[in-house]
């Protein structure tokens, strides 16, 4: 049974105070066509690319529908299905050798964790550590609290999952199950009040911290660590003590070396942001009773998927390169996603880290060179129909779109109806929730179609861990084969590492005390 999570906003589930539909079922992404390809690796996706005759046609054999795989359908994004905005096929077929030799290099040095690209091999690499990780999960799991303390890629991805996965909170409140308590932004305000709340002996931090020294994660443990300490005394205190950090370098290792602290690694050459399918997000989201074989089996399925080196079949890729080209030939500089499923907020919120500080740079090397990245925006269907849409519809062309969505809602409500309500609605009747916002969705993906703003549907069959890995990895892949495609590095962040910096100068400035 999952535990339970806090600091997070979950909008609460009539379902489940009122009674539910039970299983509901509906496909509504009428244009992905499910089929296998020549490689015989099962796909459900739909691109103009597969029908392209400058690189061959992939074989669009008879469907088998294999339920748990995405659905992607990048139709919208080609000038064939939004009109003039929209990539020709040529286009991409002009950068297919560029993307041939970007999937050889992240090839090249080989598919384990100390490859260049380690963090699109998490799914098949991590496998061999996942005994370890339930091992520290379970022990981790004798605590009625987990305090996790850990900023960006730290904390964002498991924040994400536990959203995506985990039912809500109130579920499982008789249960003895761990809290998982996020402490991320540096805010007195915020750790003051968890700390009157909790009970030491209870309580469990896991900090955790690629560099082992982000000065919020690193202030944020020290206030903690001396809660445990004062409260329980030095060697108790150790006990309740976990990290998550480098192997061989950073405060936080030795202080697990020196304190023999209970601590796992971050494969050195997974960054941050890539990093949730590492132990940074295992280790926590394990405890939380999340199935995280089924999380890497999805990853590795959709490494599977995108195994290929042609554009046609490899989604990652070709969205990548629609990607590409929607900035630097079409103008489209801002990049919405927009789901219609309120459990997958998070992931945007995760998405727009990744994608944000894994493009937006400039090529160093390069003189004269422009400057790369397109800004993530964050909208959610159907809130942002009243708040947004107005001005993606009419404002500048400037913008594509991702949306998604649910093709199974587990949970669903009837729309009762009495006779007043009958007479204003009737088109209501014998309707539920999840069929209102499914039309809602059609709806909005319909009139920015209409407007001519290219846009790509992403359908998740169910939520699971299977099917959030299956995104992640989907998401590490095309940013990764973006920023290669602008020639950038899409592992660092140098600009980040420069704020750091300051920040820690300023406080070096201060008058002594
Ligand atoms: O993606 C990144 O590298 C950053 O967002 C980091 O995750 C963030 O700055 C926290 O760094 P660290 O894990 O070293 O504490």
């Amino acid at each position: 049974m999952p535990g339970r999570v806090l600091y997070i906003r979950f909008t609460p589930c009539l379902a489940n105070s009122i009674g539910s539909l039970g299983p509901f079922s509906r496909r509504s992404a009428a244009r992905v066509t499910d089929y296998v390809s020549p490689n015989k690796t099962h796909r459900s996706y739909s691109s103009r690319m597969s029908h392209s005759t400058s690189h061959g046609p992939v074989t669009a054999t008879p469907a088998i529908r294999h339920s748990n795989l995405l659905a992607i359908d990048t139709g919208n994004l080609y000038r064939a299905g939004v009109g003039q905005e929209g990539i020709d096929t040529s286009e991409v077929a002009t950068l297919q050798k560029r993307l041939t030799d970007i999937h050889s290099r992240i090839n090249a040095d080989g598919q384990g964790l100390v490859a260049e690209f380690a963090c699109l091999h998490l799914g098949a690499a991590m496998q061999p550590e996942i005994a370890e990780i339930l091992r520290a999960a379970s022990a981790l799991r004798h605590y009625r609290h987990i305090v996790l303390i850990g900023i960006g890629g730290s904390s964002l991805g498991t924040k994400a999952l536990c959203q995506a996965i985990l039912s809500e909170p109130r579920e499982h409140a008789d249960s003895n199950k761990p809290e998982l308590h996020f402490v991320e932004n540096i805010d007195p305000h915020a750790l003051r009040p968890l700390l009157d709340k909790l009970k030491p002996a209870d309580t469990a931090t896991l900090c955790i911290s690629k560099s082992g020294g982000t000065i919020e994660t690193v202030v944020q443990y020290l206030i903690l660590r001396d809660w445990l300490v004062k409260n329980l005394g030095e060697s108790e205190a150790r006990r309740h003590q976990w990290v998550v950090t480098d192997p061989a370098t950073g405060w936080l290792r030795e202080l697990a070396q020196n304190e023999s602290l209970a601590a796992l690694p971050v494969p050195p050459r997974v960054g941050g942001r890539y990093s949730v399918l590492s132990a940074v997000g295992l280790l926590p989201l394990a405890a939380m009773g999340i199935d995280i074989a089924e999380l890497l089996e999805g990853a590795r399925a959709n490494a599977s998927r995108c195994s290929g080196a042609v554009v046609g079949e490899n989604p990652a890729l070709e969205i990548a390169a629609l990607c590409y080209l929607l900035d630097t030939a079409h103008e489209k500089r801002i990049s919405v996603m927009m789901p219609y499923i309120n459990r997958l907020q998070l992931f945007v919120d995760w998405y727009c880290q990744l994608w944000a500080e894994s493009l937006g740079k400039w090529d160093r090397e390069q003189k004269n060179s422009r400057p790369a990245g397109t800004l993530p925006v964050r909208a959610m269907g159907a809130i942002d129909q009243h708040s947004q849409l107005q001005m993606y519809l009419e404002s500048r062309h400037d913008k594509f779109f991702t949306f998604l969505e649910l093709g199974e809602w587990d949970r669903d409500l009837p729309v009762p109806l009495d006779n007043t309500a009958t007479r204003h609605f009737p088109y209501l009747t014998g309707r539920s929730m999840s069929e209102v916002i499914d039309a809602e969705f059609k709806a909005t993906r319909q009139v920015i179609t209409e407007a001519g703003h290219p846009n790509m549907t992403i359908t998740l069959p169910q939520l699971n861990a299977h099917t959030l890995g299956q995104l992640i990895d989907l998401y590490q892949r095309v940013t990764v084969y973006t920023g290669l495609l602008y020639g950038i590095n899409p592992l660092d962040q140098p600009s980040v590492e420069k704020g750091k910096r300051l920040a820690i100068d300023t406080l070096r400035k201060l008058p002594a005390r």
